[in-house]
């Protein structure tokens, strides 16, 4: 996903754009790019490279360096490309014919060849194969018709159809800056400093200049000037916002002492668990207090949707709120479930897992819930995102910024808010909640400190598996959504072939894949399938699989099964995903890491994916 950074105030522009768009690496690029004004020749200075950041910084000049007395205003981007090969030509900004004003663009303009032939029929001479660059040149024909520059832009994005962001600067007007919204093409962040204002993707863009923050919603346009920022409608309609205060340290989106986000962001569980249990739960009268949800009827089911990792923890929640609150869960992926007439009724709930909070498939699904009348909640990471602001209730994971493309603390903490959910349903019920489920609760962030002591044997398996090509997870019940975990941050950051399996499948196919060149990681703990598991550890071992398990501490037997075992602490059955999710984390940390492979900005792969 492409990352926006723009900047009026009276620092050198430059180096501060360059500065926030380092912040949204993260979000995967192939190219960037900054447009700078140079007040004295009242011209854009536009630099652009393909590849990291590094290549578009040694394009730089000293004075790109040095804060201007008059005016310092530039905008930057880091392209993900969709419409266009990765080139210089087609990196952003990109600049209207006169080449007075400039844009960058984070989404994808679905209409732009119909609007591209209109143009050049106009005699429009376009210098890239963007979609982008049609948007500064519908707004170069409205400014040349007679608008200015706001309505111009208005105008323009009237014509357009799919989500889009969007920063313009025009050099007829150097101390403003527009930004707009439409769908949910990754948001737009006002950052409001002290005589200065930014404009970005997301909020670690802005933080190391403000923590004042405003969000756009879809179809709405900032007009941003320093120290005079307005919001309004495309309809032209003035829109008051609200202005938050992000709690974030800068540090904290930082690595501080660890070599990867991933590694910072595995070690964080136990604090971010904390965080999301903090002031939710009352342990004296057994209650949960979900500031983000209101009371209502009982859904007569509940319609729990993700993407990728978060659809994994839509499984796991399932088992909890079914078991806590007997209150019925279907789950299915957000990206297949709107295409198939799901049977919603208004008694019912459409419930978004997503820690960016911008996934355009899980944003539709909840869309499709909303049409269809039923109740909409989101469990989320990213404050202000869409999916907090289109539901009807959410709870917010806590977990802090995660900036790694791969899913840590986003998903377990996802997972312990389902269990708050099915905790808070349970409790207007008959039959109420059980005690013991919350005194459970109270011991987490300890064990899972235990999962996150140092521990060797990810380092000793790494330097044994790192060649391997393929790697098999079997797990069964409330372990099996796990082991598909396991699986998919084994491929998303080292690109092994793995998969995750049903144990009790093996026996319909893919026990057939079993040989001396097959890793299996078993998750075998002590609950109510251990014997089933323990049998499927032989059945691999039989054909000369090797055997990864993750059992109970003090399971003695499995360890003379298994050819290399760790241990995870007792636990509840019902929160020992949150436990068994982290030797799925640190083994694939450690391949990735064993393979050289990029962990926090895995090839092909963005860390929201805002288009479908
Ligand atoms: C998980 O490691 C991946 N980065 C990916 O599957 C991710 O979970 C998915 O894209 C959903 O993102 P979201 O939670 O922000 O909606």
């Amino acid at each position: 996903m492409c990352g926006i950074v723009g900047y009026i105030g009276p620092q050198a522009a430059v180096p501060v754009v360059i500065s926030g768009l380092r912040k949204l690496e993260y979000r995967g690029y192939d190219s960037a790019g900054i447009a700078k004004i140079n007040p004295d020749s009242g011209k854009f200075e536009i630099q652009r490279a393909v590849g990291k950041l590094i290549n578009l910084e040694r394009k730089l000049s000293d004075a790109d360096h040095a804060p201007h007395e008059r005016l310092n205003v530039a905008m930057g981007h880091t392209r993900w490309a969709t419409h266009g090969s990765v080139t210089e030509r087609n990196a952003h900004p990109h600049v209207s014919m006169s080449g007075n004003i400039a844009i960058v663009q984070n989404g994808i303009v679905e209409n732009f060849l119909e609007l591209k032939h209109d143009l050049q029929a106009e005699g429009v001479v376009f210098t890239s194969e963007t979609d982008t660059e049609v948007i500064v040149q519908l707004v170069e024909k409205f400014i040349h018709a007679g608008s200015d520059f706001e309505k111009a832009v208005h105008m323009a994005l009237a014509q357009l159809r799919g989500s889009s962001a969007v920063v313009l600067l025009n050099l007829a007007e150097p101390g403003t800056m527009i930004a707009a919204r439409l769908g949910n093409a990754g948001g737009v962040v006002v950052g409001l400093g002290d005589g200065e204002v930014l404009v970005a993707s997301d909020v670690p863009g802005v933080l190391e200049c403000t923590r004042k923050v405003l969000f756009l919603d879809s179809h709405e346009v900032v007009i941003a000037k320093v120290g005079d920022v307005k919001v309004r409608r495309l309809n032209g309609e003035r829109v008051n916002k609200e202005v938050h205060t992000i709690a974030w340290d800068p540090v904290a989106a930082e690595k501080g002492e660890y070599r990867h986000f991933m590694q910072k962001e595995i070690f964080e569980q136990a604090r971010a668990i904390t965080d999301t249990i903090r002031g939710r739960v009352d342990f004296e009268q057994g209650k949960v207090l979900l500031e983000g949800m209101k009371a209502g009827p009982l859904p007569r089911k509940i319609f729990s949707i993700g993407m990728g990792t978060s659809s994994i923890s839509t499984m796991i929640g399932k088992f909890m709120i079914e078991n806590l609150a007997r209150v019925p869960v279907e789950v299915d992926y957000a990206s297949e479930f709107r295409y198939r007439d799901p049977l919603i009724t208004p008694d019912d709930v459409v419930m978004g897992i997503t820690q960016s909070g911008e996934t355009a498939d899980t944003l539709a699904a909840m869309q499709e819930g909303r049409d269809k009348k039923a109740r909409v909640w989101a469990i989320v990471n990213a404050i202000g995102s869409q999916a907090q602001r289109v539901s009807d209730g959410n709870i917010t994971m806590r977990s802090g910024p995660e900036i790694s493309v791969a899913s840590t603390k986003a998903f377990t903490t996802s997972v312990v808010d389902q269990y708050l959910l099915a905790c808070w349903l349970a409790q207007q019920t008959q039959h109420g909640l059980p005690h013991t489920a919350i005194s459970d609760l109270m011991h987490l962030p300890g064990l899972v400190s235990k999962m996150l002591e140092k521990n060797n044997i990810y380092d000793d398996l790494a330097n044994i598996f790192h060649l391997r090509e393929h790697f098999l997870y079997l797990g069964r019940g409330i372990n099996y959504p796990v082991a598909l975990e396991g699986a998919l941050k084994m491929k998303e950051i080292s690109y092994i072939h793995a998969e995750g399996y049903p144990a009790g499948e093996m026996k319909h196919g893919p026990i057939a894949l079993i040989d001396e060149n097959m890793p299996v990681v078993c998750i075998c703990i002590r609950d109510n399938v251990y014997e089933k598991m323990v049998s499927q550890v032989e059945q691999v071992r039989a054909r000369h699989g090797t055997v990864i398990a993750v059992a109970t501490e003090g399971d003695t037997d499995i360890a003379k099964k298994a050819d290399h075992v760790i241990y995870v602490p007792e636990c509840p059955p019902l929160l020992s995903p949150v436990l068994t999710a982290i030797p799925m984390q640190r083994l694939a940390y450690h391949m990735a890491l064993r393979r050289g492979c990029d962990v926090d900005q895995p090839r092909n792969l963005a860390k929201s994916v805002t288009v479908e």
